[in-house]
């Protein structure tokens, strides 16, 4: 599978291939096709709930130019939530879409339920609302945003599965699922005769524990596509905090202890930025793409990953990660420094 520079690592032509979309992928078994990279919009949460307040506002006008400027470099995709400041991410997504002269079936818009404190029989009532706030973008991906028991996984499925079958959503998604609760929902969707098309999940050079407990070769396994959520490890895979950790300090105590950003962590973190550097240098990229394209390009089965952005050209930076192809020996190493 991997390769040298004339063949991709992921086995896509790489000459081929190498726009900025990267060629489009079937989530799963599901007709929805992504891009190898999507936008996350997290960050869109405009500091309307506790989930939102963890990243600084982002007036409207930038979103407008991160989301404008994604579907110039080729990104087709855009991962919101429910909890995303209780619809607020998705509303500034879907004006964002608007004034960038997309219309629905033009992109793919994947959201999530929340099920804290929720039964299933509220999925029904939630996705109706989701389609509100993101109107007209029709929800092409519906996921359950993590594991709580409080309805069984055949019950959340089964209110996924009917919105699937009145045409509401064209695939479901889990996700923070661990193995055994993956393949669960994946028997009670294929009861009814529908694929689980995703499960996305923390995964990234600095984090791959998804390798090790069984839920990225069960997904290969089940022809399940990971969606790999915070790829940048929340910009420490950027490097940027290494070549300046006075930027530590202007970042709420929040976010620092999320990302688990400090002396410690960095110095554990130096010898994969080195190697992210050099590889970097090599193509004329930035750490962060190198970063990226290792998630999208190199991993065994469906990876897919979904960067978020503050700016326009982090935006810009990131949806171009997908427009150069690592050779195998540069795959090998940084799987051997962050293993
Ligand atoms: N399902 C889940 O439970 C879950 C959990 C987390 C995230 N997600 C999804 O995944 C998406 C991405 O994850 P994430 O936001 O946690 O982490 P991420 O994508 O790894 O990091 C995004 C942050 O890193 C910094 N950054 C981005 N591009 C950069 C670049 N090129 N150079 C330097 N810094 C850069 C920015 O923060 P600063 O510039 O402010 O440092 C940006 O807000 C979210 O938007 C969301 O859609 C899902």
């Amino acid at each position: 599978m991997h390769s040298d520079a004339g063949r991709s690592v992921d086995g896509e032509d790489a000459q081929a291939k190498v726009g900025a979309g990267g060629g489009l992928r079937a989530l799963g078994g599901t007709e929805v096709r992504v891009s190898p990279l999507g936008l996350g919009c997290w960050q869109f949460s405009q500091g309307r709930n506790a989930v939102g307040r963890f990243w600084p506002d982002i007036d409207q006008g930038t979103v407008e130019r991160i989301v404008e400027a994604s579907l110039e470099e080729g990104m087709n995709w855009f991962d919101t939530a429910e909890l995303y400041g209780a619809g607020a991410s998705e509303e500034a997504l879907s004006k964002a879409l608007r004034a960038a002269g997309r219309s629905p079936g033009e992109v793919v818009i994947a959201t999530k339920w929340s099920p804290l404190l929720r039964r299933a029989g509220h999925i029904k009532r939630s996705a109706a609302e989701r389609a509100r706030h993101l109107a007209p973008f029709p929800i092409d991906l519906h996921q359950i945003h993590q594991h709580i028991p409080l309805s069984s996984v055949r019950r959340q499925m089964d209110a996924m599965a009917d919105l699937l079958e009145a045409g509401t959503i064209r695939g479901i998604g889990v996700s923070n699922f661990g193995e055994r609760h993956m393949r669960e929902a994946h028997a009670a969707l294929a009861r009814r005769g529908i694929p689980l098309a995703s499960n996305q999940v923390r995964y990234n050079l600095l984090d791959r524990r998804i390798e090790r407990n069984g839920v990225l070769d069960a997904a290969r396994e089940l022809g399940i596509t990971i969606i790999a959520y915070s790829p940048l490890a929340q910009g420490h895979l950027s490097g940027k905090f290494h070549d300046d950790a006075a930027l530590l300090q202007r970042m709420g105590a929040a976010r620092r202890r999320m990302r688990g950003l400090g002396p410690k962590s960095l110095e554990r973190s130096a010898p994969i930025i080195s190697e992210l550097g050099e590889i970097a240098g090599r193509h004329g990229r930035t750490r962060a793409q190198v970063a990226l394209n290792w998630l999208a390009h190199s991993r065994p089965g469906s990876v897919v990953a979904i960067p978020g952005a503050r700016d326009v050209e982090q935006a810009r930076e990131n949806a171009r990660a997908s427009s150069f192809r690592l050779t195998g020996e540069e795959v090998a190493r940084l799987d051997e420094v962050s293993a």
